[in-house]
């Protein structure tokens, strides 16, 4: 058998493993890397003999899965602080758009820029959350509303995992509001997305996931069932941005179409609560967006726990709703606005985000087998993660067994 590449000792370990108690604890803990796996995790005490090419002692320093954003729009040209400064003197973010504002203003502007500007804007946030520990990132396309520009969105999102050691996931979200040359006209723009750029981004692999806003500015369940029928004819797994700003059972309609998840939920019911639980969706929560639209409706956060419904916690970073590019910003927001626990928001950002993006079985948790993308910290527990807010932690981020500096 060959040698391991590296050997982390001296290491306090958060598995985060769905099937450990808490944090998955393990002190004095070691982990082994080979070929960017984990090879064996466990008490150092209890290590096998085996070389090792390299062999680092952390000196008790905690460890926890890398973490992961499994919601952003981080490709995107131009800003909208106008729009915050309008909604702060009373107007609302759904009056802006009606007026043709809000999204719409930042498909202009990205449908106006080049895929080399689009993908030096991204990668500056790409690497602004890879400085907080993230390894893996979902970005959706959505500001291209038509075939070229949302083929160049996905194209650049492409790149930026080619160009980086970051894991870059990539849904395609043309159905997020009605482009201007298809208004009054929303079923033909479902069967342009349906009919024409769905196959091609099949074709090209340019998407891992379909993702549609579901919402009475954006399109109803029947528009986004048909594009889901597609997705689904083309293996795609689908997600959905639902009941954000009203009940739109965008929860039943995630569920009925076995949605990786269900995204937002301010206003979901207990029974698109309960129906999400049946069908095994994740909640992903979303609190940059609840503070930045000065929200009051809670997501249903108890009833999400009492079924069992497995909640995740992103950045959503985006101009318009949540113009955050950070991931520990995120965590520390769903504790203090939801009410997460501390376990919650780290659990939400590794063990959770990874099922949320269909990646659970090779990452997300430390475990023996999965991808060793591993965050070193300079904390003393890890609920310190969602407790101060500002505070840089991260000591070194490890990708695919290899040392990252962002
Ligand atoms: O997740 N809700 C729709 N999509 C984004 C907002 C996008 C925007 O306003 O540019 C969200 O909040
Ligand atoms: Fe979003």
């Amino acid at each position: 058998m060959a040698g391991w590449d590296l050997l982390l000792t001296d290491a306090r370990i958060a598995t985060l493993a769905a099937d450990s108690p808490d944090y998955g604890e393990i002190r004095d803990g070691a982990i082994a890397i080979a070929d960017g796996c984990i090879a064996w995790l466990g008490p150092g005490a209890e290590r096998p003999a085996h070389k090792s090419r390299k062999t680092r002692s952390l000196g008790g320093q905690w460890v926890t899965p890398a973490l992961i954003d499994c919601h952003t729009h981080l490709v995107f040209a131009g800003e909208r602080s106008q729009e915050f400064e309008q909604r702060l003197e009373g107007a609302s973010y759904e009056a802006i758009a009606i007026a043709g504002g809000g999204i719409l203003s930042t498909v202009q502007a990205t449908r106006a820029a080049s895929a080399n500007e689009l993908f030096d804007a991204g990668l500056a946030r790409v690497k602004a959350l890879a400085a907080e520990g993230v390894a893996t990132i979902e970005i959706k396309s959505g500001y291209g509303l038509d075939v070229e520009n949302e083929l160049k969105m996905l194209e650049v999102s492409r790149r930026l995992g080619e160009s980086t050691d970051l894991t870059i996931r990539t849904t395609l979200l043309a159905a997020h509001t009605v482009p201007p040359e298809f208004d009054g006209k929303v079923d033909d723009y479902i069967d342009l997305i349906s009919n024409t750029l769905l196959p091609e981004v099949a074709k090209r692999g340019l998407a891992d996931a379909v993702d549609a806003y579901c919402e009475s500015i954006a399109f109803s369940a029947p528009q986004i069932a048909k594009l889901f029928r597609q997705a689904i004819d083309f293996d795609l797994p689908v997600k959905l941005h639902a009941d954000q700003l009203s009940d739109g059972g965008g929860a039943e309609l995630a569920a009925y179409f076995n949605a990786l998840s269900a995204d937002h939920l301010e206003y979901t019911s207990v029974a698109g609560v309960e129906a999400m639980a049946k069908a095994g969706a994740v909640a992903v929560l979303l609190p940059g967006a609840f503070l930045t639209l000065r929200e009051t409706q809670q997501p249903p956060v108890d009833a999400l726990r009492k079924n069992g419904v497995p909640i995740a916690v992103a950045s959503d970073c985006n101009p318009g709703t949540s113009p955050i590019c950070s991931l520990r910003t995120a965590m520390i927001l769903a504790s203090r606005l939801f009410g997460l626990t501390p376990l919650e928001c780290i659990a939400g950002t590794t063990r959770e985000a990874a099922r949320a993006l269909g990646l659970l079985q090779d990452r997300g948790t430390l475990e023996v087998g999965k991808r060793a993308d591993i965050a070193i910290w300079n904390i003393s527990h890890p609920r310190e993660l969602a407790y101060w807010i500002g505070t840089p932690q991260l000591a070194d981020l490890i990708i695919g067994g290899h040392t990252t500096r962002p």
